[in-house]
């Protein structure tokens, strides 16, 4: 495997491409019969979301596809990573299918074959369909079993096609800053609902995994997607490694262990009140088998201390002086993705591993000229690629890397304040500007 020193050159059949999520993207909120989700509801709920925005028209990539397409196929991109909206396919989550969602992205699917891109699936990411957060949302053990018909349905009618389905993305985000911080949809503040939350999703991904293998094509590979982080403590006293120990216990070890290892980290588990946690017997047999394999989506990572009456946990985070910091906030480590890769592979051993989501937030300007000149995303993306080059060398099963984001989008409760796109929007107009590193990437992706 050689390299130069503009970008690494991976081993034939990686897979580099890009990634985007639905309600981020689609816009076209309230067209073809899409019904409410709870990202709706929430960014259209004052004092949710930056300066009240929200995903009703986001990029129009409901109505733009076709030319978003055109333009993946101009960057060279070998995979692309969506999600589709739970709620453009089943209004209401459950019963009634709206032929109209399942064509929108029949068609997409087929665009994107014909461009010879191949198309990773997320299932869920994040858009839950309102009518289920009235029944209790994902804290309600019925949402498992309304999640695989949902998967049955889509799968059904893109498996002829599609190989690669993820069922959630990053389940921690989706259960704890959605039930616990209420930063997220739903915005709600219950540490023993979150918890639940966080469960069901392990046991709809057994369930919808089921789905996926019963109705998918023979290829077809299951992954879910998690969002991992090297986890340092702030300095070599006891407390402080203990604390990032139990950090990395809540935000990596409480997915990681259930899905390969059939068991939460018991070091945690009291802290989290899982001794009041609903389950059954066998929640948590077999999920190792029903993932074929892993997505990670790596960004920062975290510096964690010892916190005196700083419930659950007691910790707190550290900002390393001198550090980079990208538009969020987020430390620019490198290094934390190689440690994190090694050391997922020795801890859980998953057969393939998949890098979902990286990428950088930086405030881009669109210049008199027409172009965007963000070197310091290339250099993010120079860094973060050789580092994951390097655990791939060292062993790792690593098998692509999708840089979040194609677009820039509507970044959550950010609203569209941060730019991650390769590719700037003019939301004012929607159109599509390639930046600096758009090129950057394309040029990567031709030289390898
Ligand atoms: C991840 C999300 C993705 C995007 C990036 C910046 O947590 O999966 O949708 O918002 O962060």
């Amino acid at each position: 495997m050689a390299s130069n020193s503009d970008w690494p050159i991976f081993p034939r059949g990686f897979l580099l491409g890009a990634a985007t999520a639905a309600y981020q993207i689609e816009g076209g909120a309230r067209e073809g019969g899409r019904g409410e989700s709870i990202w709706d509801r929430f960014s259209h709920t004052p004092g949710k979301t930056y300066e009240g925005h929200t995903g009703d028209v986001a990029c129009d990539h409901y109505h733009r596809w076709r030319e978003d397409i055109k333009l993946m196929a101009q960057l060279g991109l070998q995979a692309y990573r969506f999600s589709i909206a739970w709620s453009r396919v089943m209004p209401e989550g459950r019963g009634a299918v709206n032929p109209a969602g399942l064509d929108f992205y029949d068609q997409l699917v087929d665009a994107l074959l014909n461009e010879g891109i191949q198309p990773f699936i997320t299932l869920y990411h994040w858009d839950l369909p309102q009518s289920l957060q009235e029944k209790g949302g994902w804290p309600n053990r019925d949402l498992v079993g309304y999640f695989a018909d949902y998967a049955a349905v889509v799968v059904r009618h893109l498996g002829d096609r599609v190989r690669h389905w993820i069922t959630f993305n990053e389940p921690w985000v989706f259960a704890f800053t959605g039930y616990l911080t209420g930063e997220h949809a739903p915005g709600l503040t219950d540490l023993p609902a979150a918890v639940q939350a966080a469960h069901h999703a392990l046991v709809a991904h057994g369930v919808a995994a089921d789905a996926i293998r019963a109705y998918g094509d023979a290829g077809a590979r299951v992954g879910i997607v998690l969002n991992l982080s090297r986890v340092d403590p702030a300095t070599d006293s006891q407390a402080d490694i203990e604390a990032a120990h139990r950090f990395d216990g809540y935000l990596n070890r409480w997915f990681l262990d259930p899905l390969f290892h059939g068991r939460y980290p018991e070091d945690v588990f009291p802290l989290l009140g899982g001794q009041d946690l609903q389950s059954e017997p066998n929640d948590l047999a077999g999920l190792a088998e029903r993932v074929d394999f892993l997505g990670i989506n790596n960004y920062f990572r975290n510096v964690v201390g010892y916190e005196k009456d700083s419930p659950p946990l007691d910790v707190r985070f550290h900002k390393p002086e001198g550090a980079q910091y990208t538009d969020m906030g987020w430390e620019v480590y490198p290094e934390g993705l190689y440690k994190l890769l090694v050391r997922v592979h020795r801890d859980y051993e998953p057969a393939s591993i998949y890098i979902t989501e990286n990428g950088a937030a930086f405030p881009d300007v669109l210049q008199a000229d027409g172009g965007v000149d963000d070197r310091d995303r290339i250099e993010f993306l120079q860094a973060y690629t050789f580092a994951a080059h390097r655990a791939l060398e060292e062993g790792v099963p690593l098998k692509g890397y999708f840089v979040w984001s194609l677009l820039d989008n509507f970044e959550w409760a950010h609203g569209y304040s941060k730019r991650f796109g390769i590719v700037y929007v003019d939301y004012a107009t929607q159109e599509r500007i390639v930046k600096r590193s758009g090129h950057w990437y394309r040029e990567m992706i031709g030289g390898q």
